[in-house]
């Protein structure tokens, strides 16, 4: 009898770049667990779809932001009996406003998922992930820039915070052999929010496709000596 397979975890799985990463995982030796908020039908469904490939999945409903939810999230990944290998932060809520038309509410929900809730599923993936464990999160290119806007403010700056916290993980658990780094895509061409692309604004005349996201992703899981890089996807744009 084989191995049992390590576990991935992915939040926000279900849909978008996350289920196409739970796809590809599964087929590069990992079983996964998909987290998920709202798209109980879509998780179903991909964990259906990824047991069709011989790989085994299950799935979790939480939301990242609440540290408890978190918690009873990482008891599933425990009784799933696997050793966990990998997680892949991959919640990013994104409800571009120009500053002056975002307020507290909005303001605190971005923080809370984008940037809180890596923090409590970094925590606990990191008193479970053992050497060679990986934390892969997921950032946005040009941020400097697209903060200098004033559009989707408190996203960019979730998303700038969370690479700040990666680079600072990465370096105090770097001697434990667990390393975090951070891969951030530009315009995709299944854009967050639906929003559409921006073709004529990336340097290489296209915009990105989740196999892009996914080569260096794949990178990332191969490499022996990179730690706390932030890898941008994103074809010169906003460079
Ligand atoms: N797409 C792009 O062009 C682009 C560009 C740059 C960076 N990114 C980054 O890449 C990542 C994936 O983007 P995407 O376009 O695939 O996003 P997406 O389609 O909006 O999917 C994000 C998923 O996150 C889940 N989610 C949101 N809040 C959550 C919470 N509090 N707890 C648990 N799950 C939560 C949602 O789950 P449910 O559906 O279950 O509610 C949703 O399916 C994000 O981090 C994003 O910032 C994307």
């Amino acid at each position: 009898m084989s191995a049992p397979r390590p576990l991935a975890l992915v939040t926000g799985g279900a849909k978008g770049l996350g289920r196409d990463l739970c796809l590809q995982l599964a087929g590069a030796g990992y079983d996964l667990l998909v987290n998920y908020l709202s798209s109980e039908s879509e998780a179903e469904s991909l964990t259906a779809e990824i047991g069709g490939t011989g790989a085994v999945a299950w799935r979790h409903r939480a939301d990242v932001a609440d540290e408890a939810e978190v918690s009873r999230l990482f008891s599933t990944a425990d009784a799933t009996g696997r050793k966990l290998g990998l997680v892949v932060n991959n919640v990013g809520i994104y409800d571009p406003r120009p500053l002056r038309q975002i307020d507290g509410v909005g303001w605190e929900r971005t923080i809370a998922c984008n940037l809180n809730g890596a923090f409590h599923v970094c925590r606990a993936a990191l008193s479970r992930l053992g050497r060679g464990g990986q934390i892969i999160n997921l950032g946005v290119a040009g941020n400097q820039m697209n903060q200098a806007e004033g559009f989707a403010t408190d996203y960019y700056i979730s998303k700038a915070a969370l690479l700040q916290l990666t680079r600072a993980m990465a370096a105090e658990y770097a001697a434990d052999g667990v390393w975090l780094n951070m891969v951030s895509p530009g315009q995709l061409v299944n854009s967050i929010g639906e929003v559409g692309g921006a073709p004529g604004l990336v340097p290489m005349g296209r915009d990105g496709t989740f196999g892009d996201i996914w080569e260096a992703v794949r990178y990332l899981l191969a490499a022996k000596y990179v730690t706390g890089a932030n890898i941008e996807v994103a074809g010169g744009y906003r460079l």
